[in-house]
């Protein structure tokens, strides 16, 4: 079976050595290896501070709490994306105000985001599905003009471009996930990718219980609210050799997802998606609408080939769903989409297999 989602490590030769180091060190907790990661990865994103954690989640909640929101606000958010991104909102005490898509790319709407700003605002939140960057200029736009703050939800979109510069360059706060089976791994753990320093400074009080690790816990007097979010040094070894390879995993998956938008064009039953001008997604899955999607998925199944719609819309949730809207784009596309496998792991000969599968019709 061609798997939609595989978790890669790095060759054991690369990796045993250093985890081994680390394991048997005396100090397996915050110290030298996450500091020599989060320095890795600002080099690697090309802009701001790396704040890193112990979860995606855990980098949308302090960006939240960052970005100023508070208990009985709402948040503007998508429904289309894993339900991290939205529990994360409740986390923050706020309520979800969804937005629709936009049918192209999958991502949501600028002129929908608009439509539901009001006095209860208190951020934006945009998820960059799949690995396809939302539309970046649009919604830096609104944050502009509405004085509300962005979160950027990047877990699928580690390394894609918007004109040249990676995720994480494009608004204050960007949140990355190094879950099992996303683009590089450390088994659990993410960053929060912070523009401003002193934001980053008070990110790291709010990941460590509120407590200043620069000074004694002696001398600390805790002011605000903080949770055990910190990365360990086990963790961050991993990310270290994982993200030595992370510009070949992401090349594999964007040469996978090229080759399928060039493949499926125009084959009956299947609209490929498009992507904002200037835009380079990082593939994290393909993503493809098609006609009769249960149809299809069986086909590909019955020629050993894994696909799957993965996430559930997540206004179908009763605890994500606060205000019941109607979301017609959504709607429409749902039922039609279907994501395909384009990791590292598919190569020509299983892209070409799969490309033929859907080019027989199902
Ligand atoms: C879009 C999205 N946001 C956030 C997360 C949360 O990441 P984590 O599982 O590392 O907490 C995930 C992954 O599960 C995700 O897919």
């Amino acid at each position: 079976m061609i798997p939609l989602i595989k978790t890669r490590m790095p060759e054991p030769q690369r990796l045993m050595p250093v985890l081994e180091q680390v394991l048997y060190s005396g100090y397996v907790a915050q110290g030298e290896k996450v500091e020599l990661f989060e320095r890795s990865f600002e080099s690697f994103v090309g802009a701001g501070h790396s704040l890193s954690v112990n979860s995606g989640t855990a980098a949308l909640h302090i960006a939240l709490i960052l970005a100023g929101v508070k208990p009985g606000s709402e948040v503007i958010s998508t429904a289309l994306t894993a339900e991290p991104t939205n529990v994360a909102i409740k986390m923050a005490g706020a309520r979800i105000r969804y937005a629709d898509i936009d049918r192209q790319t999958l991502n949501i709407n600028p002129a929908s985001i608009r439509q539901n700003i009001s006095d209860a605002t208190s951020a934006i939140m945009v998820v960059d599905y799949a690995g396809v960057p939302v539309d970046i200029e649009g919604i830096q736009e609104i944050s502009r003009n509405s004085g509300l703050p962005v979160i950027h939800d990047a877990a699928h979109s580690l390394g894609s471009r918007y004109r040249g510069r990676r995720a994480g360059c494009h608004f204050p706060l960007t949140a990355f996930s190094f879950q099992a089976i996303k683009h590089i791994t450390t088994i659990d753990g993410g960053i929060l990718q912070v523009a401003d320093k002193s934001e980053y400074d008070r990110g790291k009080l709010i990941r460590w219980f509120g407590i200043d690790r620069t000074r004694t816990r002696l001398e600390n007097n805790i002011q605000l609210q903080g949770y055990k979010y910190h990365m360990n040094n086990v963790n961050a070894a991993i990310g270290i050799v994982q993200l030595q390879d992370a510009e070949w995993i992401i090349d594999r998956h964007i040469d996978n997802g090229q080759y399928f938008d060039r493949a499926l064009c125009g084959v009956p039953g299947v609209q490929v998606l498009n992507y904002y001008d200037g835009s380079e997604p990082s593939y994290w899955l393909y993503s493809v609408l098609v006609d009769d999607r249960d149809g299809l998925e069986r086909k590909l199944a019955e020629h050993g080939i894994s696909s799957s719609v993965l996430h559930r819309r997540n206004d179908l949730h009763d605890y994500l769903n606060d205000f019941r809207q109607e979301l017609p784009v959504l709607d429409d596309v749902y039922p039609r989409l279907l994501h395909l496998p384009c990791g590292w792991w598919v190569g020509a000969k299983e892209r070409d297999q799969i490309v033929d599968v859907i080019r027989s019709g199902w």
